[in-house]
């Protein structure tokens, strides 16, 4: 029998990619246009088929339908769940999506099947899974789990750094899918267990990574676990984030993506941070947006398609459901939380309204790195801050801004110093502050490179060095330096 990871690299061979589907207007944000794409598919050849079939759910005659899969045949394909006969001809039985360099699948969606949500429907990979998967620390690690693994996308990038990995999730229809990606990605290090939460691996030794995208959505209840709907409120996302700290190794780092309300008239942190900030554990709270609880409800019964062709929950239904709850405002964004457990450590809670927009390729290194500045900011006192070797890590740019004064030529008025890998962190400093950021090589205490920065300018370096504390802090915080 043939591995079904060949199927992956015969419909690639075929050219079925992110571009090949880009070309007929999927990832713009919008519905794309089902005529219009089928249209641009009409000629037979096997790519055409294959996006048919894979993608826009259109039933493809027999032979073309063959010949685009060949060497494999349709039904072993059909005994995998990849495809079906329908009315008219061969579709998918799933979804195929290219995505970060995997091949992911999903179950096709009410609009592209005319059939309602099913409750044990598997989502396919979205906003959430992107952001969780670029808030991930990555490193060479033994032991990871996804809770909630869905179709298995954070499993299977965790599978690339982690020795082994455990994907959960409630619905056994997911845990199928997932199973059947990574056969299609050929992934044989990923442990596929069916349950709630962390049931599944109760009694199971620490892990170095916990990841989760769980139902985080506030709504009043429905049966579809998928968008959650069977617990009140955010509960679950509470207790997840109480209790999933618990079983990372000492170092350990967890990230998980949440929704979570208040008030309105409150502090968004105070909820979260009674969840986290706790002994044993480090947590950096990070908001990315936040909704009135109207625009809220309207986006999920759009985004979720649950107008049309979930349950009938109104918007009525919702309000009532948040006057309950007391809901004013509802909040989006993630928590990332390593465990550490030394005696008398000095654990910190931090929480920041950060913008997605403003992070540029994966931020896990970066997070790694003010994980380690927090901790020695807490930990140390402010004076040997100075003490410690520090350096500007190489994903930083510069820009000056500079204007021309008579006399003088060019005079820098001010520079933007930002982070292009991660979160930018733009901050405006000075010409002082950009020389000595540039001395900064790791090779020598901080406090010398500022004292020979400061004798430069012709300053005080003893003054200098008692200064530079709240400076270097800053930096330390928003991941500029870094400890050599
Ligand atoms: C938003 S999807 C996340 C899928 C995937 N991890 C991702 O990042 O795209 C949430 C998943 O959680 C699962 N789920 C719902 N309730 C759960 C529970 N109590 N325990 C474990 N998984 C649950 C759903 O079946 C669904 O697959």
């Amino acid at each position: 029998m043939k591995a079904l990871t060949e199927f992956k690299h015969i419909i690639e061979a075929h050219g079925y990619s992110r571009q090949s589907l880009a070309a007929v207007g999927a990832f713009t944000g919008v519905p794309i246009d089902r005529s219009r794409a089928a249209a641009l598919t009409e000629s037979p050849s096997p790519l055409n088929a294959l996006v048919r079939m894979f993608f826009l759910r259109l039933p493809i005659s027999e032979p073309l339908a063959a010949a685009a899969v060949a060497p494999f045949t349709l039904s072993e394909l059909e005994r995998h769940g990849l495809v079906r006969e329908d009315e008219g001809g061969w579709v998918g039985g799933l979804a195929i999506i290219p995505f970060a360099g995997l091949l992911t699948l999903r179950d096709f969606e009410p609009h592209e099947t005319g059939v309602p949500l099913r409750t044990d429907h598997v989502l396919g990979v979205g906003l959430a899974t992107s952001i969780l998967s670029t808030l991930t620390v990555r490193r060479r690690i033994a032991r990871a789990l996804d809770i909630g693994a869905g179709q298995g996308f954070q499993s299977m990038v965790a599978a690339g750094h982690a020795a082994r990995v455990i994907g959960t999730d409630i619905n056994p229809r997911a845990i199928q899918v997932a199973h059947l990606a990574c056969e299609l990605n050929g992934i044989t290090n990923i442990e596929w267990r069916e349950g709630s939460m962390l049931e599944p691996v109760s009694g199971e030794a620490p892990f170095d990574l916990i990841v989760s995208n769980p139902p985080f959505i506030i709504s009043p209840p429905h049966d579809l676990s998928c968008l959650g709907g069977a617990s009140e409120g955010d509960s679950l996302v509470e207790s997840l984030l109480r209790e999933a700290p618990s079983r990372l190794a000492d170092g350990g780092f967890c990230t998980i993506v949440f929704n979570w309300h208040h008030t309105g008239g409150d502090d968004w942190r105070d909820r979260p941070r009674s969840w986290l900030a706790r002994a044993g554990q480090d947590a950096w709270l990070i908001r990315l947006s936040s909704d009135s609880r109207e625009d809220y409800a309207r986006r999920w019964i759009h985004e979720a398609q649950l107008d049309a062709h979930g349950p009938a929950i109104s918007i009525d239904d919702w309000m009532r459901y948040f006057d309950r709850l007391g809901v004013g405002r509802i909040s989006m964004g993630a928590a990332v939380i390593r465990a550490r457990r030394a005696p008398h450590a000095r654990n910190w809670f931090r929480a920041d309204e950060l913008t997605i927009d403003r992070c540029d390729g994966e931020a896990g290194d970066q997070i790694a790195r003010i994980f380690a500045n927090q901790t020695a900011v807490v930990e140390l006192p402010p004076d040997e801050l100075a003490a410690l070797s520090l350096r500007i890590t190489p994903d930083h740019e510069l820009r000056e801004r500079r204007v021309q004064s008579p006399g003088e030529g060019w005079r820098t008025l001010d520079a933007t110093l930002r982070q292009t890998r991660g979160f930018d962190f733009e901050v405006r400093i000075d010409t002082h502050a950009a020389t000595l950021l540039g001395g900064l090589d790791g090779s020598r205490p901080a406090g010398e490179a500022v004292a020979a920065c400061a004798r430069d300018f012709g300053a005080d370096p003893s003054h200098a060095v008692r200064q530079c504390p709240p400076f270097l802090s800053r930096m330390l915080g928003l991941g500029h330096l870094e400890i050599a």
